[in-house]
């Protein structure tokens, strides 16, 4: 279990322990020297001073499976209030989580709080949230983070995140985010500080996986594929592939199903986005990804199971050159967003899918999320909007033999 925190102070500690020991008398102690980070690392705040800080990160171990733990931070002058997080199962057994996305953030406010918390109560048990990037507007302004990270009905459970193209962009005067040439996404920096990422199984900084039960979940940073001004932040999708593969050949045998995220969208009804669609889809094709969760145009659209039959980049899908398969194919997902200005979730949903009509759900811009059921026999997926759940559908597990 990965924590992340920052503090005016370089000596600090993180604290844990069951739920039931509310007063962390039986608590562990884990004491953990935090990293400075200086104005070089570019974060300004609201006032668009420079912002400078110790970036923490611990990672808990002898966690006990299938436990509601609480944990708290602290220094020698201060200490945090306490946090939850509940421990996977371990086994096969059936777990929920939230599938959220793009929020950027700008102010602790009802607009970019609220949509979160009526979905996540909306959604009842769920074990953690898979948040697929643009937690912040724009990434080197410190606060947004922080007004994420505040929102009450965040620090009730593990979020596992990916950078968004946001969380790349960087600004001096709050409001233009700064151009490098043609490039306007800069480093994936602040969201490393910010971001509590598996330090075992992190590859190129912004990339990771974890198995939770019997799911193999992969977080790529497809922004870091894109044009980024950073070199340290760059990758290409190919070394992406490459680690993808020797991740997803080192876990084989120890998982049923394999869900991957990232922000860029790959395929919304027969467009095809930026999440390079057409170099992943091979792959998810030969390591039957049954899942593939994709953001970044604020759609809500979800595939027939597909894969890709072609070899060069396309702009459109068609029957001709994407198969449909429930035994290879992925289905590919886009969210709603979670901010808007009434702070409410979208109504009247309509499904508008041109392609394998019956097995696909377009639906155009607007606000909300899903809740994703895993069991033995499959995947339940449910869109939740402002009128209950407006589209649902069940993947049923694939002959892995
Ligand atoms: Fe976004």
């Amino acid at each position: 279990m990965s924590i992340a925190w920052h503090s005016p102070y370089e000596k600090n500690y993180v604290e844990y322990t069951t739920a039931s020991d509310s007063t962390f008398k039986n608590s562990k102690k884990l004491n953990v020297n935090c990293s400075f980070r200086n104005k070089d690392r570019e974060f300004i705040n609201d006032k668009l001073n420079p912002v400078t800080f110790y970036a923490c990160k611990a990672n808990l171990s002898g966690l006990s499976s299938n436990t509601d733990y609480i944990y708290r931070v602290g220094n020698d002058y201060s200490v945090s209030g306490s946090k939850k997080f509940k421990t996977a199962s371990g086994n096969k057994s059936n777990f929920s989580f939230a599938w959220l996305a793009d929020v950027h953030t700008v102010k602790a406010n009802d607009k970019y709080r609220k949509n979160i918390k009526t979905l996540i109560d909306k959604m009842g048990n769920i074990n953690f949230v898979m948040f697929s990037g643009d937690i912040t507007d724009v990434g080197n302004m410190y606060d947004q983070w922080g007004y994420f990270a505040g929102n009450p009905s965040v620090s009730n459970y593990m979020f596992a995140t990916i950078a968004g193209n946001h969380d790349y962009y960087k600004t001096k005067n709050g409001s233009d985010r700064l151009r490098q040439n043609d490039c306007k996404y800069f480093s994936n920096k602040w969201f490393i500080d910010y971001a509590a990422i598996p330090k075992s199984s992190t590859y190129g900084n912004s990339n990771y996986w974890f198995r939770y039960n019997n799911v193999l979940f992969f977080n790529i940073d497809s922004t870091q594929n894109d044009g980024v001004n950073d070199s340290n932040a760059k990758l290409s999708v190919k070394e992406q592939i490459n680690w993808f593969k020797e991740v997803a050949d080192s876990q084989k045998g120890k998982y049923d199903y394999i869900i991957v995220q990232q922000h860029f969208s790959y395929i919304i009804d027969t467009e095809v986005k930026y999440g390079r669609f057409d170099k992943w889809s091979p792959v998810f094709k030969e390591y039957k990804v049954d899942l593939a969760l994709g953001a970044d145009t604020h759609t809500y659209s979800r595939s027939a199971p597909v894969y890709y039959t072609g070899s060069s980049s396309i702009k459109r899908v068609s029957e001709s050159n994407v198969k449909k398969s429930s035994s290879d194919g992925t289905v590919y997902m886009t969210s709603f967003q979670l901010d808007n200005s009434e702070a409410k979730l979208s109504t009247g949903v309509k499904n508008k899918a041109t392609i394998f009509k019956k097995e696909s759900f377009s639906a155009g811009g607007g606000t909300g999320g899903c809740k994703i059921d895993v069991s033995s026999d499959g995947i339940k997926l449910s869109l939740y909007t402002g009128d209950g759940i407006s589209d649902s559908v069940f993947i049923s597990k694939k002959n892995r033999n």
